[in-house]
């Protein structure tokens, strides 16, 4: 991992010049963390294959793990990839949003972009700072999430700060993520199917509604044996981990309540419960995640919660519901799942 040594600039988004300095640093090759609907990026030019280089460096990714290119309309794809017609269609219905689409790509895109593939992830932010920065610095945009691999993703410019300062150019601050996930990744596989390989907030029933069939990457919801290679390759790493150990619990209110007692008063142990769950969400050591009924704020609070049991050096020990697999619940499970390293205790 590099030393830390960069001068960091943190700029507010509602600070228009900011944003046109933003975009002439991206311009230029500097690395720039900005705010999305879905978690904050860590941008570069992505025309610029050195620079690129540089993102990994900062997060200590493993080379072998692609970025996404955010563009500021769907109109450029055909610069760097060869769209077709599911591909338009998508567009049309999702884009701008929480959606990223795998295409082959155009020589212009360089390897160190995609990982050495030659696909590439393309994307197409709703947020509107991000959409600004894009179209003013008028290239293509590659932007992992903006932590440190292996760290939840960051939410909010808070989080940007405590893992990304000193380590990059600049950070926008834009406040809080809309959705608080990242975006669903599919890979058009042909004639109206797609292959999901990360969920997210452009859920597999809205795109069955717009006429696409939907099949699911394994690591969407299993762990793979060893030797078997995602078809996302970030989708192999234990990615969204805080450092004290996740289990996943299935069962109702009630059972959870059950197994949980004895470690209510345990503060090496933290209890993450819902608003409904009366009787865990007056422990002590528990933490309300939000209503069992609304997914959206559940989904919006997760990785702010998972990274605040950093902070807290005596828990040792997260207990969590595993969640329901509907709409972007299949989004908040995947992550959940990915942040326990597959550790299920069925009630
Ligand atoms: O919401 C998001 O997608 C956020 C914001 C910043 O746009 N970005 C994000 O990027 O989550 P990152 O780098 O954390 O995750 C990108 C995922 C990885 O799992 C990577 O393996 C996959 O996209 N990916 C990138 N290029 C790919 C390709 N050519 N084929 C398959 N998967 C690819
Ligand atoms: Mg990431």
């Amino acid at each position: 991992m590099c030393e830390k040594h960069i001068d960091t600039k943190i700029v507010r988004a509602d600070d228009t010049d900011a944003i046109k300095e933003a975009a002439e640093l991206i311009k230029k090759g500097a690395l720039v963390a900005f705010p999305t609907e879905t978690v904050y990026g860590l941008g570069v030019n992505a025309l610029l294959g050195d620079r690129v280089r540089e993102v990994y460096k900062a997060k200590g990714r493993p080379s072998d793990n692609p970025l996404i290119i955010h563009l500021s309309d769907p109109e450029d794809a055909e610069r760097y990839c060869y769209v077709n017609d599911d591909f338009r269609r998508i567009a049309e219905r999702f884009m701008p949003g929480p959606i990223t689409v795998v295409l082959k790509k155009k020589d212009i895109i360089p390897f160190q972009v995609t990982g050495g593939l030659d696909t590439v992830a393309l994307r197409i932010p709703e947020n509107r700072i991000a959409r600004m920065l894009i179209s003013l610095s008028g290239v293509p945009i590659a932007a992992p999430s903006a932590n440190l691999s292996g760290r939840p993703s960051t939410t909010s410019a808070d989080h940007v700060i405590s893992d990304m300062f000193g380590r990059i150019d600049m950070i926008i601050d834009g406040g809080d993520c809309d959705i608080g996930l990242e975006s669903t990744i599919v890979a058009l596989v042909g004639n109206r199917k797609l292959k999901l390989l990360r969920p997210g907030g452009i859920t597999p029933e809205m795109l069955r509604e717009a006429g696409f069939c939907v099949e699911f990457d394994k690591a969407v919801t299993e762990k793979l044996s060893e030797g078997e290679v995602p078809a996302a390759p970030g989708m192999k790493y234990r990615h969204y981990a805080p450092r004290s150990q996740v289990t996943l619990l299935d069962g109702d209110g009630s059972k959870r309540n059950e197994y949980l007692t004895r470690f209510k008063d345990d503060s090496s142990v933290a209890i993450v419960c819902f608003e409904e769950d009366k009787e865990l969400a007056n422990a002590k050591n528990s933490y309300v995640i939000g209503s069992m009924y609304d997914q959206k704020q559940q989904a919006h609070r997760l990785f702010a919660l998972l990274r605040s049991f950093d902070d807290i050096s005596d828990i040792k020990q997260i207990y969590a519901p595993l969640p329901d697999k509907s709409g972007i619940g299949l989004a908040i499970f995947n992550r959940m799942l990915k942040a326990s390293g597959y550790t299920v205790i069925t009630l």
